[in-house]
């Protein structure tokens, strides 16, 4: 029996409307008007990133790629390729010839205490990875050309010259931020001392790698995006209008950028459509205050923000009776991939949510709970989608090309079952209408992007020794 005082709270609560379904997720579904705020303040960033006055204080960067053009199948020969950044860290050998591309690769894991640790480890960590692949390969005593796919905000000062301005995602090593990346990659290759054969031509962005392993098959591909343990993308843009440009000038006078929006939000454009549980990731997270759109579409976060949904409602008694699990209130505990695999169930039968609740220990549920936590689901994602969709269509509306394919990669993208079909949808939506477009699955974008700028800058080399 509720005291006096209780009844009283109660009362107040439902006024507030705390406790119903509706109040409690009305929050995440946001309307056109607000995708449509998203898309003129992100074009607002945009274009302060790629002002030299503004850049400083801009949230997307915009950082010029030095990447200039996209290939034209006259790439050859061998190549490896580094991949750190997303969910694994492999090496790669890479043979291109012509449109075919033949390619070898392994995973090595990244321990916690190395992504948390001394940015001499996480290098000597790598070197030894490389050296590791080539004995197995029986490649040391070969001179491969060396691709290094680094998804993480660098300011470049040329293809082989890449400064991270600050680690996101999981890492977090120190003394790498402000540094080369290549020089410390090189300085790590020097310690081992067995293998003076490797040099890394270049660095790109897996947005980059992406656009370039997709315009391979593609030439009209011209935006980069991933969806994955982070979000990104890059570009083509007009070096009339990347007024930060100080490389040449010459023809095709283009540069990629790759836009860093991840960050987008820091400065508070995006402090409108933020929710308790996007405040509650951000202040709990290893980076607060940084990557606040990242923190609402990726991989690394779509989880976490259901699963704090999901605890609200039942904590008000709205969900499992109101009858939670040690791992339901554990931090990080309910994967993205749930999300993924809830919305993919069957409606009929929910066999995998059950699967799901059985794992997370949850003691009491029923189809009623079944169906309002894939609700919960497909409201996160879609707003993720939606963001994500936002930022895409800003991108075409500013490039302002007829046709646009979009090369897209990572694991949200991949394993969800709707994300497609709902970014094709709103980006429709939000584009002009003369603007067509596509997106493309990329394939092993990291790997094949990072041995196609590898290859154009060894011939540039080779053509500059002749
Ligand atoms: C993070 C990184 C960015 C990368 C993205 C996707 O946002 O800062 O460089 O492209 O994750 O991996």
């Amino acid at each position: 029996q509720p005291t006096k005082m209780g009844k009283h709270k109660l009362k107040k609560r439902h006024a507030s409307g705390e406790r119903t379904v509706e109040n409690i997720l009305k929050p995440l579904d946001l309307g056109d008007d607000d995708y449509r705020k998203v898309m003129d303040l992100m074009h607002a960033e945009l274009v302060k990133g790629l002002t030299p006055a503004t850049h400083e204080a801009a949230d997307i960067k915009c950082y010029p790629t030095y990447v200039r053009s996209v290939p034209d199948g006259s790439e050859n020969g061998d190549f490896l390729a580094l991949d750190l950044g997303g969910t694994n860290f492999r090496v790669l050998l890479i043979n291109l010839n012509g449109q075919e591309v033949k390619m070898e690769s392994k995973i090595f894991i990244i321990p916690q205490h190395i992504m948390l640790g001394s940015g001499i480890q996480l290098f000597d960590h790598i070197a030894d990875c490389i050296f590791k692949f080539m004995t197995d390969h029986k490649l040391t005593d070969r001179k491969l050309p060396l691709g290094f796919t680094f998804s993480f905000p660098c300011r470049q000062e040329g293809l082989d010259r890449a400064i991270l301005t600050t680690w996101t995602k999981g890492f977090k090593c120190a003394g790498v931020e402000g540094n080369d990346i290549v020089q410390l990659l090189h300085e790590a290759i020097v310690r081992r001392g067995d293998m003076k054969n490797v040099k890394c031509l270049a660095v790109i962005n897996d947005t980059v790698g992406a656009l370039m392993s997709c315009a391979h098959s593609d030439r009209k591909c011209a935006i980069g995006l991933i969806l994955g343990t982070g979000t990104n993308a890059c570009y083509i843009e007009n070096l009339d209008d990347v007024k930060t440009w100080d490389g040449d000038t010459d023809e095709p006078h283009e540069v990629l950028i790759n836009s860093e929006w991840g960050a987008f939000g820091n400065g508070g454009a995006l402090d409108f459509v933020l929710t308790d549980f996007d405040r509650s990731i951000d202040k709990h997270s290893i980076n607060p205050g940084k990557q606040i759109y990242e923190k609402m579409i990726s991989g690394m976060f779509l989880g976490e923000i259901a699963r704090l949904a999901i605890e609200r409602l039942r904590k008000n008694n709205l969900l499992f009776e109101g009858e939670g699990s040690y791992h339901l209130s554990t931090r990080g505990r309910f994967y993205t991939k749930y999300v993924s695999e809830i919305e993919g169930d069957d409606v009929d039968n929910f066999t995998v949510t059950k699967q799901i609740f059985e794992e997370l220990e949850l003691v009491t549920h029923n189809e009623q709970d079944y169906r309002l936590v894939r609700h919960v689901c497909s409201l996160v994602s879609r707003r993720a989608a939606y963001l994500a969709s936002a930022g895409i269509a800003c991108l075409l509306n500013k490039m302002q090309r007829k046709e646009v394919t979009i090369g897209v990669d990572g694991s949200l993208y991949r394993f969800h079952p709707f994300f497609h079909d709902l970014m094709m949808e709103k980006t429709r939506a939000l584009t002009d209408a003369q603007i067509s477009f596509k997106m493309m699955l990329s394939h092993d974008g990291s790997g094949k992007g990072a041995a196609l700028v590898a290859a154009v800058a060894n011939r540039l080399l080779e053509e500059k020794k002749e």
